[in-house]
């Protein structure tokens, strides 16, 4: 209650990239021979590239795998994941995401993304969002990923704004841990939500309106 600005998560929060995440990976891993499922998918919400790739690798008993090789199953990966985001048009944007973000901007709130993606500009663009929020803060900013409470405090820092005045929203447990460790307040929407990480959780994101 009382919050001047939302920060919000991206994936598999304001879009279902994170879909895309998973098939990418699974792609990868299968070409790897390595077992991988959705609830292990589930583990690398939030989490950076290459920290994914060490939670897939933990599943792996095949030759030890130098530093170049890890950046090359995550770079094959990567490029794989693009292919999905470059389909992507502003018809991918819900109803509901686009209809919420609206009227939380009516109300007056401040809205930022706060994501540990590298690809969020791409993305922000092919969803027509490029230059809507007041603040991006996202993989390109940050040297660490949630849990860590980096990415949120430098949105709120580009906000000029104290933790305790924003709520964050996230489909990642990693993502509500890094929300709490920056001293902000958690909305969770999808797996975050189920495991009860958040101090709001919703079923759906149009909820926040009752929230704020
Ligand atoms: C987060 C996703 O938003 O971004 C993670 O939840 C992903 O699953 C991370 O690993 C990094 O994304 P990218 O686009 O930089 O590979
Ligand atoms: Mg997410």
């Amino acid at each position: 209650m009382g919050y001047q600005a939302i920060i919000f998560d991206l994936d598999g929060v304001l879009c279902h990239t994170d879909e895309y995440h998973y098939q990418a990976w699974k792609a990868m891993a299968d070409g790897l021979g390595v077992y991988f499922d959705p609830e292990i998918n589930n583990r690398l919400r939030g989490v950076s590239r290459m920290d994914s790739l060490e939670i897939i690798l933990e599943q792996y008993n095949g030759p030890e795998l130098n530093q170049a090789e890890k950046l090359a199953l995550a770079e094959k990966k990567n490029e794989l994941y693009r292919q999905s985001l470059a389909q992507m048009t502003p018809d991918d944007l819900s109803g509901e995401v686009k209809r919420t973000l609206d009227a939380l901007r009516g109300r007056g709130l401040r809205l930022a993304i706060g994501s540990s993606s590298k690809n969020t500009p791409f993305i922000l663009e092919r969803l027509g969002l490029g230059g809507f929020f007041d603040a991006v803060s996202d993989g390109n900013n940050i040297t660490r990923s949630k849990p860590d409470p980096e990415v949120f405090l430098k949105a709120a820092e580009f906000l000029g704004l104290p933790s305790g005045d924003c709520l964050v929203v996230e489909d990642a447990v990693s993502g509500a841990q890094a929300a709490h460790a920056g001293g902000f307040r958690a909305a969770c929407v999808g797996d975050a939500a189920k495991a009860g990480a958040g101090d709001y959780n919703l079923d759906r994101i149009s909820e926040l309106l009752d929230v704020v």
